[in-house]
């Protein structure tokens, strides 16, 4: 599998593929690849000739530096299990930081109607304009037809959304279930830090949205939130930092159900240091 590391020598390849009028998807990721990240990237091989995976930790994004600097940085084993999937029609793009912020690793600001300031956006701080700023540029340098993003986090999928109707961009976002172990815990590269004890007590959170969910059809989303935190406040191990539930488009708080509106569950913990972040349809 070829791997570029300059956006240079990916236009190159990806030049000789459009001559061919060969399709091509993207599935952008900050590396530490698990099962959910090949999940995304074998629906972009059934749709798509080739597939580019771009692996890049993205410093504008972080809030906080040193967790940028923990991030796990894997790029041999993630190109060793990129290879599992495929060793023909995949090719990954690890730029350097210089690569793609030419020495100002700026976030640009955006507006996403307000979708930035809910959940994720009121406990990070910039995170959604960093996510903003490194996928326009992907996009820019790699120019696919369709891209992939996961359910797991499904604000930023909503803003990719958002981004791509307000500047107008030439690409199909496609949203991706979630991928979970087989005890609930949604997949994620976080979970490789948790600790023995956290990481059986994890499993917790998924168990608690299916309950919230099956109240969610006879309780209203106030009591349902109420009832999330009793459980929470119950459990020594994890640290409830919110549940919402909120309607999907707009991803404000539901204060009134109403059955031509679709919703969310959405739950951030903290498991010991490590933070956890899951969702689920509710109807
Ligand atoms: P990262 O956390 O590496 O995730 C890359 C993609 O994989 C995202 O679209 C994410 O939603 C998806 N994903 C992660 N875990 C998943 C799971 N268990 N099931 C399904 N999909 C899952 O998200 C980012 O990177 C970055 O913010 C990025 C979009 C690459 C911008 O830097």
């Amino acid at each position: 599998m070829k791997v570029y590391n300059t956006k240079e020598e990916l236009q190159g390849a990806l030049s000789v593929i459009r001559d061919r009028q060969e399709s091509l998807g993207f599935v952008p990721t900050m590396g530490a690849l698990h099962e959910g990240h090949l999940a995304l990237v074998e629906q972009a091989l059934e749709e798509n000739n080739w597939v580019v995976v771009s692996i890049f930790v993205n410093p504008t994004q972080f809030d906080n530096a040193r967790d940028l600097e923990r991030y796990p940085r894997t790029l041999e084993s993630d190109v060793n299990l990129l290879e599992t999937v495929s060793k023909k029609r995949i090719i990954a793009y690890a730029p350097t930081v210089n690569d793609i912020y030419q020495g100002n690793a700026k976030a640009e600001r955006f507006d996403f109607d307000g979708l930035e300031n809910e959940m994720e956006g009121a406990f990070r701080d910039g995170h959604f304009d960093g996510v903003g700023t490194i996928i326009k540029r992907l996009f820019n340098i790699v120019k696919p037809e369709k891209a992939y993003f996961g359910e797991k986090d499904f604000q930023q999928l909503q803003i990719i959304r958002k981004l791509v109707e307000k500047q107008k961009l030439n690409v199909k976002i496609v949203g991706c279930t979630i991928h979970r172990e087989t005890n609930g815990l949604a997949m994620s590269s976080r979970n490789t830090r948790l600790d023995i004890e956290h990481k059986d007590e994890a499993p917790f959170i998924y168990k608690t949205l299916i309950e919230a969910k099956e109240k969610f059809g006879i309780e209203s989303a106030n009591k349902v939130t109420k009832w999330v935190v009793s459980q929470f406040a119950k459990n020594k191990l994890l640290k409830l930092e919110y549940f919402t539930i909120a309607e999907i488009s707009t991803l404000k708080e539901v204060k009134r159900k109403s059955n031509k509106k679709q919703y969310r569950a959405f739950i951030a913990v903290y498991a010991g240091s490590i933070r956890l972040i899951d969702n689920i349809a509710l109807n």
